[in-house]
């Protein structure tokens, strides 16, 4: 099983937009997806609640194994939401990374990929979520203070690499809600190029666009189907987004499954 985790130690910069879409994505290639919520605030598990499954987060933190551990569905997502139990789990320290990691192998069996989403603060779930992680990814929005997020991300990521999992693969810095008519975010753009380089930055960028927000709504106006992805947007304003998304998630497939032939275009 694949495990990629979305984390930025920075809040609003598009963690769980991007969780959200890249579980989307792999279902909708027919892979056995879950989706795991790491973020107390729930958003990640409000936006997939349809996908719920009989265990919640907090017990993966736990000695215990839980009784029935999900099983996945080709071309489905499975939602392990987010509880009360993490509050005390991200302050409780270093053993229960171990516990994590050990859960996380025996779900193993039953998915293809697991999506994490991550709060935005260091604590110990981020820590875990990385040392049991494949791949890491840091969504950045063009402020300063998003840029000093990932900098403190990227030293904790070399930090588990070193000393905990030197298979992680940080699959680099995703610029967001980028606006090329501002010039304060083309000058963030540039800075956040000379202050990663290209190797740690994605060679793609999301652009600032209210279709991201409207795919992320519970409901649009008349319509209570309930968060969808981008691509499902057939609005004209929402296509050069669709164009993007489709960017980084190619790009992303390449990476995570170098193995396999490239995926075939969502649009
Ligand atoms: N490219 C984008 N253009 C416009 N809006 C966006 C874009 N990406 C995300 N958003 C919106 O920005 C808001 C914050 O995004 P999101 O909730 O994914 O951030 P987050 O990093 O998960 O935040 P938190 O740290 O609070 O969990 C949401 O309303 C989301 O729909
Ligand atoms: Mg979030």
């Amino acid at each position: 099983m694949k495990i990629i985790v979305v984390t930025t130690h920075k809040g609003g910069v598009g963690k769980t937009m991007l969780a959200a879409h890249l579980a989307w994505h792999y279902a909708g290639k027919g892979l056995r997806v879950l989706a795991l919520d790491l973020d107390m605030q729930g958003n990640l598990s409000s936006t997939l609640s349809r996908h719920s499954c009989a265990i919640t987060a907090g017990t993966l933190f736990q000695q215990e194994q839980p009784e029935a551990l999900p099983d996945g569905t080709p071309g489905q997502v499975t939602l392990i939401g987010s509880d009360k139990a993490l509050a005390a789990a991200g302050k409780s320290g270093m053993a229960i990374v171990g516990l994590f990691v050990k859960q996380m192998r025996a779900l193993a069996a039953n998915f293809d990929i697991c999506i994490v989403d991550t709060n935005a603060e260091l604590n110990y779930l981020v820590v875990a979520a990385l040392a049991a992680a494949t791949h890491a990814i840091s969504p950045s929005d063009m402020s300063s203070f998003a840029r000093e997020g990932v900098h403190s991300l990227l030293q904790v990521v070399q930090k588990l690499q070193q000393q905990h999992n030197p298979d992680l693969v940080f699959l680099g810095v995703l610029p967001n809600r980028f606006a090329a008519t501002k010039p304060a975010d083309v000058q963030n753009l540039c800075v956040l190029v000379d202050t990663f380089g290209a190797g740690n930055l994605f060679p793609a960028i999301l652009r600032d666009g209210n279709a991201y927000r409207e795919a992320m709504e519970p409901i649009r106006g008349d319509d209570a189907s309930g968060p969808r992805p981008i691509w499902e947007d057939r609005k004209p304003a929402a296509q050069s987004h669709i164009a993007d998304m489709v960017k980084v998630l190619a790009y992303l497939d390449r990476r995570v499954f170098p193995e396999t032939e490239p995926v075939v275009a969502l649009v």
